[in-house]
């Protein structure tokens, strides 16, 4: 998936993007090497490495001001609206408080993933044949995030001052992973114990995704994940017995 001849592509595809800049922005380009601006409209836009921990704070305050996609948005692109400026000072971050109750209240994806999708795809880039990390950080921060004891990050100043308990919720969905954690928490939805745990998750996949995003950036990323599709002939979770119990429905394939 992560061969010699994506990361020379891409680093191609990164010199034009500065290139462009340069030639449309005239010296607008920062002195950091790093750093590159992009025209407005293009993708991908630039990033910098950032630190896992301060990206983890930053998402768990922000998750009491616009839940938790916004959250894990909020807490890289704020830091890259200040280390690269532009695109992300243009881009409205507080606009993703939808995200929040698995989009709309709906409870289907947990917005902690769908903010971490949002923010691997403009930075890594469009799906280009057979470079799609991009496509692929998003879905190893949903496996990540299906297998883990949640939450994984404690936030040094919690807004909640006691312990709460961690689960699994075996699944990037909003309903089954605060479902789950209710249920062994014996806390309703609107207690400070499930705000608190949310905002510890949407801490946790900043974490991991600035964690990932960062071995991107030093070329060091091999994605661990295949598309459902691929293995089960349909867009998928992999826990069939979990929604079928055990009479799953077969595909024809
Ligand atoms: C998050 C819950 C969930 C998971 C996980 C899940 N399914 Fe489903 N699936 C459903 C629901 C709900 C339906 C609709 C059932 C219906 O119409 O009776 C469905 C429908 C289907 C259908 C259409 C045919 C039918 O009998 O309804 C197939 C085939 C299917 N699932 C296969 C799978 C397989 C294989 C897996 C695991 C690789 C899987 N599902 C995982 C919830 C799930």
């Amino acid at each position: 998936m992560h061969n010699n001849h994506d990361l020379s592509r891409r680093k191609i595809l990164v010199s034009i993007a500065a290139g462009c800049a340069l030639a449309t922005q005239g010296n607008s380009i920062f002195s950091n090497a790093e750093v590159r601006t992009v025209a407005a409209g293009k993708w991908p836009w630039p990033y910098v490495k950032l630190d896992p921990a301060d990206t983890a704070e930053l998402a768990y305050h922000e998750w009491y001001r616009v839940f938790c996609g916004g959250a894990v948005i909020s807490s890289v692109f704020s830091q890259l609206r200040e280390k690269v400026g532009e695109p992300y000072r243009s881009f409205p971050v507080d606009a993703f408080v939808f995200l929040e109750g698995g989009i709309a209240g709906w409870g289907t994806i947990c917005g902690s993933n769908a903010g971490a999708n949002i923010v691997s795809n403009l930075i890594i880039g469009p799906r280009i044949a057979d470079s799609d990390d991009g496509v692929l950080i998003g879905s190893e921060v949903m496996q990540w995030y299906s297998d883990a004891q949640m939450p994984v990050y404690t936030p040094k100043v919690p807004r909640f001052p006691g312990t709460i308990p961690k689960t699994k919720s075996d699944s990037p969905l909003c309903h089954i992973s605060v479902g789950r954690w209710m249920k062994a928490a014996g806390k309703p939805l609107k207690s400070p114990e499930r705000r608190h745990r949310c905002a510890s998750v949407a801490a946790s996949v900043a974490y991991r995704l600035v964690e990932l995003l960062n071995a991107w950036h030093e070329d060091q990323y091999d994605s661990t994940v295949e598309s459902s599709s691929a293995i089960y002939g349909v867009y998928t979770q992999g826990n069939c017995a979990d929604c079928h119990g055990s009479s799953i429905p077969t595909l024809s394939r």
